[in-house]
């Protein structure tokens, strides 16, 4: 078993174990170092994803829609011309070895990264993705709930978030996140704790990590992936359980700033969020300025799910298993 640094189960801190896979191995985690000349260091030619880890009843960790997480990560990994060189069964499979060789007995985040690493023999200099090697690595952290379950406040941005004219919006490439960076940098500078993007065409596409949700009348409500967002699979979650559960079908449809100020309720969802309910945006409040029933009732479905207490969707997680070492 290896050693997590310091920081507290169940807090933000974020406690990176002291193992990655890095370059087809598990090293020390100081080993799984990048040169300044790294391609993706430069031009942000790298792609990641954020899949979470959740400790089950019987103390051992499952892997949440691990095998979706990977099937987009390909797919980002495709857009730049990455190989990762492993399929999504592969990757699942190497994760679930990280973390048992880590063996965390808290919640964990797991991080892929695939990029861009050196120029090939003959390839001239510039910016460019062919003719440049690939890499892959995959590090982990411990990481339980950090969002507040009473809500959050929210801005709008200044910052629109780019068309898919000008960056492959749908993949979470990481140079593409400058964007998300700097909202959410306007945001906290303006004392709110988190941003909602507008598109181009002035509509709501997302939030700097989360989608976005909105509760009208009763109806759940959340942008189509043609707004310019990341196609989050917690958004799929969110919508599988609010049908399944709770008999309430999601439109998907184009939301513009009155639609949120108009909204009963609001909130956000991502792996590293979870579901979080907006309370207040811009200033004034969202409904009633508590967390609503709908987002309530989908939250207690989600932690539950995540902790494979329903049958119904144990498919999603995949268990890590104990140590093969
Ligand atoms: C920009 C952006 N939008 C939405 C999401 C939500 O996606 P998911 O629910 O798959 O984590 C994320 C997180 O991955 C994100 O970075």
């Amino acid at each position: 078993m290896t050693s997590v640094a310091a920081g507290e189960p169940g807090t933000a801190t974020p406690a990176v174990a002291a193992l990655a896979y890095h370059d087809g191995q598990f090293v020390p985690l100081e080993r799984a170092q990048v040169p300044v000349t790294t391609q993706a260091l430069q031009y942000g030619t790298g792609v990641f994803e954020g899949i979470r880890a959740y400790v089950q009843a019987d103390g051992g960790l499952a892997v949440f829609r691990g095998h979706d997480h990977y099937l987009r990560f390909l797919r980002s990994s495709g857009t730049l011309r990455i190989d990762v060189g492993l399929d999504a069964e592969q990757l699942c499979e190497v994760t679930a070895e990280l973390l048992r060789r880590i063996g965390p007995t808290t919640d964990m985040y797991v991080r892929p990264l695939a990029y861009k690493r050196a120029l090939l023999p003959g390839t001239p200099p510039g910016v460019q993705l062919t003719g440049v090697s690939d890499a892959l690595s995959i590090n982990a952290f411990r990481m339980g709930s950090y969002t507040a379950r009473g809500g959050i406040r929210v801005a709008i941005s200044s910052w629109c978030r780019p068309n898919s004219g000008v960056l492959p919006v749908r993949a979470k490439v990481t140079g593409g996140y400058v964007n998300n960076a700097l909202a959410v940098d306007e945001a906290r500078a303006a004392g709110y704790d988190d941003a909602i993007l507008l598109n181009s065409r002035g509509q709501v596409a997302e939030a700097s990590t989360s989608n976005v949700f909105v509760v009208v009348h009763g109806r759940l409500v959340t942008p189509p992936v043609t707004a310019d967002l990341v196609e989050g699979i917690t958004r799929d979650t969110v919508v599988t359980l609010a049908a399944g559960l709770l008999d309430v079908e999601t439109a998907f449809h184009d939301l513009g700033r009155e639609d949120l100020g108009n909204a009963d309720e609001v909130f956000l969802t991502g792996t590293g969020a979870e579901i979080v309910p907006v309370t207040e945006i811009g200033g004034r409040p969202v409904g009633d300025g508590l967390p609503g029933p709908l987002t309530t009732a989908l939250t207690t479905a989600y932690h539950e799910i995540v902790r494979g207490k329903d049958e119904r969707y144990r498919h999603w997680l995949q268990p890590v298993g104990s140590a093969t070492y």
